[in-house]
């Protein structure tokens, strides 16, 4: 998978040779260039090294990143945790609504971003496959995840398996009905809030709408497909069976299987 811009890995400030070998072993690990930190800012590197993101190993606090217009990005829960703290006050949440979510039941998250709808739908018990297509991305979002130390969000969090992958491979090698449902949520082309924890996964993550090809096997892999879309801007979608609300100007359809025959 290619990651949009250049990026490099170094490891965290005064982290010495521990700092320096779990660096070597992501840049190993994601195929990018490695870049000794010493005592150097990264101001300094970048001077040196050229334009381009970093993404910074500390040896025992994980993975964050610096993006390339120089904003600082560490994995962040956003709404999960005011979701995941509404459904267990009895309020409801329209991804679960839209999953019909049950214990047990298989869930393909297409688009895992940082993880915010995987942990809801896992949280109610789903079992989570978070696909995401961009490298750095999802080794901050696994990183994030497997980190997360939120009581009321960690066994969530552990259970939800992250695969970096494009999605439209992903379900056009998918056998026939493997999940209970998918779920597509694609970058929002203009978006009429700032999100704040959403600012520098703009910068890095892929955009663009689910092919009605992926959404004709996504529809074969799984007998519900939601696709979260702001209602005025996605392109035409095949027929929805329910339209969920969302917050704002988002809102969650849902299609279906039509029953063999019809
Ligand atoms: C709006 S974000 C998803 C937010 C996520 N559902 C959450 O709750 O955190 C969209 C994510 O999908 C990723 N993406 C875009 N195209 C993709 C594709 N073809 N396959 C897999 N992931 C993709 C983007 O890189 C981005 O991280």
């Amino acid at each position: 998978m290619q990651t949009r811009g250049q990026w490099r890995v170094t490891a965290a400030s005064r982290t010495g040779a521990a700092g320096h070998a779990a660096a070597e072993a992501v840049a190993a690990r994601l195929r990018l260039a490695q870049f000794r930190r010493g005592n150097q800012s990264l101001a300094k590197m970048s001077a040196r090294h050229g334009p381009g993101g970093w993404l910074i190993v500390h040896p025992t606090e994980g993975l964050h990143a610096k993006t390339p217009d120089g904003t600082l990005w560490r994995w962040h829960p956003g709404l999960a945790r005011v979701r995941v703290g509404s459904r267990a006050a009895g309020h409801p949440d329209p991804l679960l609504d839209a999953l019909a979510c049950k214990p047990g039941m298989r869930v393909l998250d297409a688009n895992l971003g940082q993880g915010h709808d995987a942990i809801v739908a896992a949280d109610a018990g789903a079992v989570v496959t978070g696909l995401e297509i961009d490298p750095i991305v999802h080794a901050i979002t696994t990183d994030g995840l497997a980190r997360c130390a939120l009581p009321e969000l960690r066994a969530a969090a552990l259970r939800i398996e992250t695969i970096c992958a494009d999605q439209a491979e992903f379900l056009a090698c998918a056998p026939t009905n493997s999940f209970d449902a998918v779920v597509l949520s694609p970058m929002y082309q203009a978006p009429e809030f700032r999100a704040e924890d959403l600012v520098q996964l703009r910068q890095v993550a892929a955009s663009g709408w689910p092919t009605d090809e992926t959404l004709a096997h996504a529809l074969r892999v799984a007998p519900r497909v939601i696709v979260k879309v702001e209602p005025h801007r996605h392109p035409p979608l095949p027929p929805v069976a329910r339209w969920l609300g969302g917050r704002r100007n988002v809102a969650w359809a849902l299609l279906q299987q039509r029953a063999s025959g019809a």
